[in-house]
């Protein structure tokens, strides 16, 4: 049976190094004949969550949509405030149990400093317990000092990328052929 992957990217910032761990990400899986299709919430524009009205706007249902076909995830993030962005934050509480349950999700987070390598902690916590979502136990954690000036990676950043996304396969092949 195929698996069908998504890469979903939440920076909302122009030059995004989370967006950038995207990228690498999709070129990874291509080159493992997956073409994966990049999600990026710059492109949609999505309400905030309100707990009732926002279920029936159609950019909510479109955006919903695009991502319940995929068994596999990456999610790319920044950190903000000891945690993934609000705009995440957002698009989970948008999307829900529909989306997320039972669901493999690896992340890739770009952030200041190295202080935060544990801020995924609370979210990915409840990602598990409210969805069942299986969580990939490794993430991608750069922040700017694996980056050049030009805003190229460097090669560790790159595998490090390519062990992610291989677990990725790896992990959702296995649950999905059950
Ligand atoms: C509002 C805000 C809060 C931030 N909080 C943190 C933080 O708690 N820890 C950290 O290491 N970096 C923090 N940063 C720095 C960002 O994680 C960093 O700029 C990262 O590159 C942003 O991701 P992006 O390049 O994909 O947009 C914060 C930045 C902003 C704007």
């Amino acid at each position: 049976m195929s698996q069908r992957y998504l890469i979903l990217s939440t920076s909302l910032r122009p030059n995004s190094r989370s967006h950038t761990l995207a990228l690498e990400a999709a070129e990874h899986l291509k080159a493992q004949g997956i073409e994966a299709e990049i999600v990026d919430l710059r492109e949609h524009t999505l309400p905030l969550c309100d707990g009732g009205a926002c279920y029936g706007d159609p950019a909510v249902n479109e955006f919903k949509a695009k991502l319940i076909e995929a068994d596999g995830y990456l999610i790319a993030t920044p950190i903000y405030n000891f945690d993934g962005n609000s705009a995440l934050k957002n698009a989970i509480e948008l999307t829900g149990k529909d989306v997320w349950t039972s669901k493999v999700v690896g992340f890739l987070a770009a952030a200041g400093g190295r202080g935060s390598y544990m801020s995924l902690s609370g979210l990915t916590l409840s990602l598990m317990l409210d969805f069942r979502t299986f969580i990939l136990p490794r993430f991608v954690y750069v922040t700017g000092e694996d980056f050049d000036e030009d805003g190229s990676m460097s090669e560790e950043v790159k595998e490090r990328v390519g062990e992610i996304t291989s677990e990725l396969i790896r992990v959702t092949s296995a649950l999905r052929s059950e």
